[in-house]
């Protein structure tokens, strides 16, 4: 392990630093911001079952997927599908995800940039009596320039660390930052549940309603499985390409997807129990962490020490994602366009933040306008294309190409090289070539149904 392949490639340093970096892409605000609220939309625990299977019977195989493709070409996402499939349109799948990355990054910094503000804004929101966390909140989104500074210091960060390269950026602040969230969340979660009435906020959380299950919540949740993992727009097709043949592939992607999904009910588990013990609702949408939260705090004993972790846990989170979706965009320039890995990050982080403006402006000088059929802000609709349409079309694409053009038969033998603690057998073929297509197929439309038509 280590090292570079005989083109040059750079490899990761260590199984743990991998699999530290494919759980930090995962494990992000789509865990921590966005999990909860879609539970605390659709109905609690119903929505967490679904998720579990499509997280086993779609997020899997998938990862499984994306990792084969860039372990055997050591290649970013168009380079893998040019040397599977030459002269073939394949290679757009790959184009297709990395201008999804392109996309999700540029409101992902948004989000992470309101994250990285409310370290601090929090300790006024909690000191100040009577205040109005709504105001607090809308007041800073929709001021003009201070979400922008924000956005753009978050997307500085980004960029500094996919600069310093695979092991000593990526891989480097993956194995610092990871431990540190984990101990975050453990320490906001023996502070929710020990508050007197915590135990309603578990119940919620743990007792399903499947009255409330529509086509929308199905879509709901596979969006939120593609976009918790990562899927779909070759993230891991990209760190997989930093494996060498020797290393672990089947049991890596179980411990990604485990790592995952755990801290996302871990999640569940600091934000519910303190919402509820302390009176509030927890259907607020994505405003509940930035205005439910910071307003539980206030009432909290020691409250201001746990809201700048809790920021603190959601901003981790949050840079450790982002490098991911900036490290797609950078590989496909160094190995397609024969640029330099700083001059490409540099210049992607500053395209990227320019594309992302228009999410932050949505909601102060572009307030009011949206799209046809979703109603909502622009930086949802965004987030709506990016997680409802691009990712899982994504990954149905790619699992059609695995299953049907390169053939699972030899995708099962290449992510059986090297140590394996298990190996894939036929049943990872028969999920990508028939389960995984069909369920893709048949939730986006009924979503989309739902969504527009109905
Ligand atoms: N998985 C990240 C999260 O949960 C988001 C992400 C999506 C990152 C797609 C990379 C690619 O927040």
């Amino acid at each position: 392990m280590g090292g570079f392949n005989d083109n040059g490639r750079e490899h990761w340093a260590s199984r743990a630093g991998f699999i530290l970096a494919a759980a930090g892409s995962a494990v992000g605000l789509g865990n921590i911001w966005r999990f909860p609220y879609m539970t605390g939309e659709h109905g609690g625990a119903a929505f967490i079952i679904i998720y579990l299977i499509a997280i086993f019977l779609i997020g899997y195989p998938l990862i499984v997927n994306e990792m084969v493709l860039g372990r055997v070409t050591q290649r970013n996402p168009v380079g893998a599908f040019k040397a599977l499939a030459p002269k073939t349109p394949w290679w757009l799948v790959g184009a297709l995800g990395v201008f999804t990355g392109f996309v999700i990054l540029s409101y992902y910094a948004v989000v992470a940039g309101w994250s990285l503000a409310y370290v601090y804004k929090v300790v006024i929101a909690t000191r100040t009596a009577g205040i109005d966390h709504t105001d607090v909140f809308v007041g800073h989104i929709s001021s003009l320039w201070e979400p922008i500074g924000w956005q753009a210091l978050f997307m500085t960060l980004t960029v500094g660390i996919i600069a310093a390269g695979v092991v000593k950026g990526i891989q480097r602040w993956a194995t610092i930052l990871m431990p540190v969230l984990f101990i975050i969340l453990v320490m906001l979660i023996l502070r929710a549940v020990t508050l007197p009435g915590a135990g309603e906020g578990v119940a919620y959380y743990m007792k399903p309603d499947f009255g409330e299950v529509t086509g929308r919540t199905l879509l709901g949740a596979i969006s939120q499985a593609f976009f918790s993992l990562s899927l779909g727009m070759g993230v891991l097709i990209t760190y997989g390409s930093y494996l060498s043949p020797k290393d672990e592939l089947p049991a890596n992607a179980m411990c990604v997807v485990g790592i995952d999904t755990g801290i996302a009910l871990l999640a569940g588990f600091a934000i519910f129990p303190a919402v509820f013990a302390l009176g509030f609702q927890a259907g607020a949408g994505p405003g509940l962490v930035f205005i439910t939260l910071p307003a539980v705090f206030a009432q909290m004993p020691l409250g201001i020490f746990f809201g700048i972790l809790f920021f603190l846990l959601l901003s981790i989170a949050a840079l450790t994602s982002a490098i991911s979706l900036l490290e797609v965009v950078t590989a496909w320039l160094i190995d397609e366009k024969g640029w330099h890995r700083k001059n490409a990050a540099i210049c992607m982080g500053l395209v990227i933040f320019i594309v992302g403006l228009p999410a932050t402006l949505g909601y102060s000088a572009l307030g009011g306008f949206s799209f046809p059929g979703l109603g909502t802000d622009l930086l949802d609709t965004y987030d709506w294309f990016a997680n409802s349409i691009f990712l899982p079309l994504g990954g149905l694409l790619a699992a059609i190409f695995a299953g049907y053009i390169w053939g699972t038969r030899k995708a099962i033998e290449e992510a059986n090289k090297g140590r394996t603690v298990f190996a894939l057998g036929n049943w990872w073929g028969f999920l990508i070539r028939y389960v995984v297509p069909v369920l893709i197929i048949v939730i986006m439309a009924m979503g989309i149904y739902d969504s527009f038509i109905k």
